[in-house]
């Protein structure tokens, strides 16, 4: 069984955090054309609440990555399941994704990516779980530290199910 546990970031937490970390993007992108790059499914919605935010022209994308032998932990091998249609030459490229956690699934976007010759390639995420990193990954914009937990919420998933939660909590579990 699982449960809710403690919840570490509320609503308001949570989009004080995004209407910040929008702003940066937008100062530092200021005079660009933005190209946000959603990875799917966990980012959907910190995409969609930080676009919004953001005060320059942008447009957005969606890649579905899946690190897969593990149930909640990551392994090292990332998988795409679903790609760009856009080509990325030239672009100002900024990848989207509400946690990194041992860095493996940015690791493999920023390598894929970088061989399609954007303009620039950097990274926003609002968690880090930075102490099951297990590559250096540059992560340009990050919003919270987590602790080593499994969290779930703000798009945030166990076994699909929790994305809906407008916070981000703690998920327990009983050992059997
Ligand atoms: P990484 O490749 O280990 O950095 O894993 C990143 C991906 O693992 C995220 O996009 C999430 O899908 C998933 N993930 C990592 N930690 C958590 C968590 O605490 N809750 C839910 N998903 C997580
Ligand atoms: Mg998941």
């Amino acid at each position: 069984m699982a449960e809710i546990g403690e919840v570490l970031f509320d609503v308001n937490t949570i989009t004080a955090k995004v209407m910040e970390l929008a702003r940066f993007i937008s100062e530092d992108y200021t005079g660009k054309e933005l190209l946000l790059v959603c990875v799917l499914k966990g980012a959907a919605i910190f995409t969609a609440d930080l676009m919004r935010y953001i005060t320059i022209p942008v447009t957005i994308e969606f890649i579905q990555a899946e690190s897969y032998g593990a149930f909640r932990t990551s392994s090292r091998n990332v998988r795409i399941t679903k790609d760009l249609k856009t080509d990325i030459k030239g672009r100002h490229v900024l990848l989207v994704d509400t946690i990194i956690d041992t860095g493996e699934t940015m690791h493999a976007l920023l390598r894929l990516f970088a061989d399609r010759n954007p303009a620039s390639l950097n990274i926003a995420v609002l968690l880090d779980k930075t102490s099951k990193r297990t590559i250096d990954v540059p992560v340009a914009y990050k919003g919270f530290k987590v602790p080593d937990k499994f969290v779930v919420g703000y798009g945030l998933d166990s076994g699909e199910q929790y994305r809906n939660l407008p916070y981000i909590a703690v998920l327990e579990t009983d050992a059997e």
